[in-house]
């Protein structure tokens, strides 16, 4: 979900930072690894380029390196840097701007947001020409991750024990998540078409192009939310988010939403989801003829029916949010469908309205609850998304309690 550049040092606790490697990994974030010369004496860049799966940077001049100027490219895309361990060495050429190798460069060159995680002998890290350099960089916004009391690798008891790799990843992610309302919540949300297969070349479609439930994705990460978000084929580039599943048919987002609905604390679904779906798909194109060419069109699952007919044994017991894209009697239908398929909201829009519905970047549409209709007046589909994800709060707290 994000980019973190992992800068390693030349300390024993170097093997560490193959497992906080992982541990970003297993929180879907990419990793650069990024080696000092004294770090390859500790591990080799192979351990790093196998977990990473990406070349490991260890020489600013290697050829190539800068064939677009790479810490420059680096520092651009990075949401994090991350030094582990973080040895008096590098702390010292940091809070003294020297530039003198690829991670250095990297620390002047990126604005990222900069956690580092000391780790060297007791006396090293009292010593006031290290502690001054902590505070230097600490005035400039460089979080940390204390080091450990106890018995060190030098043979020494004290401070100075790299902080385990766990913790380092917990702190990662609480600068790259940000707090808001819905930290610590997980959040479903389906988005695009489905598309309907009739032979190889042809298929039964929709308009819709996943704005919508994008912005509502991108809303609820805003607001600090895990988002898995499963989408139909789209043109439209969804939003960095924690996991993203593609899906073409309805068959398919049905079998993707019904993975990971026990998992969530709330479901949206602004998906439109094909209704019907060709009985069989042709193995080969199908010829045409002079005449007409018939169909025979079967219903497929209906995915928020389903759910909210499960709901009871979901452990998460899920607050559920379907759409209705109406064309008349608006509000009647929505209200309908919300007691029909057991949703706490229905989120109507008027297809034929100006501006509203599929395909554009604004929406206005009436969100149906067991007190009642709310209308939300035409405006940009992430300020649509904001006022859905209100009252999806709204309801969580009243389900769990607000979040500490
Ligand atoms: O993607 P955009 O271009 O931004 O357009 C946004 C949108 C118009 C697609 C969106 O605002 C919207 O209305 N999405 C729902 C469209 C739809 O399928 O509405 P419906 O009334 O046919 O379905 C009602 C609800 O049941 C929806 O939550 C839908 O996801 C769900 N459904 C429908 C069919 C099905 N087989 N399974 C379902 O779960």
């Amino acid at each position: 979900m994000a980019l973190i550049a992992l800068g390693i040092c030349g300390g024993v606790g170097a093997y560490k930072a193959v497992e906080v490697a992982r541990g970003l990994q297993k929180r879907h974030h990419e990793v650069v690894a990024v080696m000092t010369d004294a770090a390859r004496h500790f591990v080799g860049p192979l351990t790093f380029e196998a977990i990473t799966r990406r070349r490991v940077v260890t020489d600013q001049f290697e050829p190539g390196a800068n064939a677009n100027i790479e810490h420059i490219a680096i520092a651009s895309d990075i949401a994090l840097l991350l030094v582990v361990p973080a040895t008096a060495d590098i702390i010292g050429r940091f809070a003294a701007g020297i530039a003198d190798d690829f991670l250095s460069s990297l620390y002047l060159a990126t604005t990222a947001p900069v956690l580092m995680a000391p780790s060297m002998n007791v006396n090293m890290l009292a010593h006031p020409a290290v502690q001054r350099n902590l505070e230097t960089l600490a005035a400039r916004g460089v979080r940390f991750v204390e080091p450990g009391e106890g018995y060190l690798a030098c043979g020494w008891m004290g401070k100075g024990r790299l902080a385990e790799p766990d913790a380092i990843v917990e702190v990662a992610e609480r600068i790259l998540r940000p707090a808001g309302p819905l930290r610590g919540r997980r959040l479903l949300v389906t988005a695009g078409p489905t598309y309907e297969d009739l032979d190889p070349v042809r298929y039964v479609g929709n308009r819709s192009s996943g704005r919508m439930g994008f912005a509502l994705a991108a809303e609820a990460m805003r607001r600090g939310a895990e988002v898995v978000l499963v989408a139909g084929p789209t043109t439209v580039e969804p939003p960095a988010v924690t996991e993203l599943v593609r899906v073409r048919r309805a068959a398919e987002m049905h079998a993707a939403v019904m993975d990971r609905a026990a998992g969530a604390d709330a479901i949206v679904m602004a998906a439109a989801v094909a209704d019907y779906t060709p009985a069989e798909a042709a193995a080969q194109k199908i010829g045409k003829t002079d005449g007409p060419m018939q169909l025979t069109l079967v219903r497929t699952p209906d995915i928020l029916a389903d759910l909210g007919r499960l709901r009871p044994s979901l452990p998460g017991q899920p607050v559920l949010v379907g759409f209705a894209a109406e064309s008349e009697d608006v509000v009647n239908r929505a209200a309908a469908k919300r007691v029909k398929k057991k949703v706490d909201l229905i989120v109507a829009n008027d297809v034929l309205q100006p501006g509203a519905g599929f395909d554009v970047d604004t929406n206005a549409v009436t969100i149906v609850g067991p007190d009642g209709a709310e209308a939300v007046p035409l405006q940009s589909k992430a300020a649509v998304a904001g006022v859905i994800l209100d009252r999806v709060e709204a309801l969580l707290e009243k389900k769990t309690g607000a979040r500490k």
